[in-house]
């Protein structure tokens, strides 16, 4: 299977968010990733609801919306009403994430876990069968443009062979400090979806540096 992408509209610019929404919907992207923080599960603040809502109006890829939040439940069918596909929360944060993902299916959008840099693949050995997508944390959540962490191979590779143990669909996603040169190594490790933000909005032609990251 080819590899999905995923640009990060966290950095965009937020002054121009339907020309850069326009312009990844020009791209070969697959999904677009919308980074929602609350500055307490991590120590920043993005945006909401009506900022997604907004992006979503203007977009023709799906959402793939990466709850870094407390109480992610709270919130899951505001977030399916502004137009998630993906809805991905955080294994940290979620005391019954059986419950959750039962909630996320049940309001007809596929069901995310986010895994932080220090949370084994291990802990979702009893519940691939539930989750469509798990994000492997390549950095710590909270800001875009940091430095890609190595051990994330590695996680990678653990991963995919839970899921092919379980024979689960489960895709892959990486999130986090991915440009053209990890993201042969993280294909081949196993990951499906790559998350990049600021290798692509930071480049001179995004659009171009999408259609490379999706030629691999
Ligand atoms: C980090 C976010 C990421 C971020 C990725 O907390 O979850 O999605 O936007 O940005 P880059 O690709 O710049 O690391
Ligand atoms: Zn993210």
């Amino acid at each position: 299977m080819k590899s999905m992408i995923a640009p990060s509209i966290l950095a965009a610019d937020f002054a121009n968010i339907q020309h850069e929404v326009e312009m990844l919907n020009t791209s070969e992207a697959d999904f677009i990733h919308v980074d929602i923080m609350d500055g307490l599960f991590v120590p920043n603040i993005s945006f909401g609801i009506p900022v997604t809502e907004a992006i979503h109006r203007h977009a023709k890829k799906p959402l793939d919306v990466h709850l870094m939040i407390q109480n992610p439940d709270q919130y899951l069918e505001s977030f399916r009403k502004a137009g998630a596909e993906v809805i991905t929360v955080h294994w940290e944060a979620c005391t019954h994430l059986n419950r959750t993902l039962q909630a996320i299916k049940a309001l007809g959008a596929k069901a995310g876990v986010a895994l932080n840099p220090h949370t084994p693949v291990e802990l979702l050995a009893d519940s691939l069968d539930q989750i469509d997508l798990v994000c492997i944390m390549s950095v710590n959540p909270g800001f875009g443009g940091q430095k890609f962490i190595e051990n994330t191979y590695s996680k990678v590779s653990r991963l995919k062979q839970l899921i092919q143990e379980k024979g689960s669909k489960t895709l892959i996603e990486i999130d986090g400090g991915v440009n053209l040169q990890n993201a042969p190594k993280l294909l081949e490790a196993g990951a499906d979806v790559l998350v990049a933000g600021s290798f692509v909005f930071n480049s001179p032609d995004p659009i171009e540096t999408i259609a490379e990251l999706k030629s691999i």
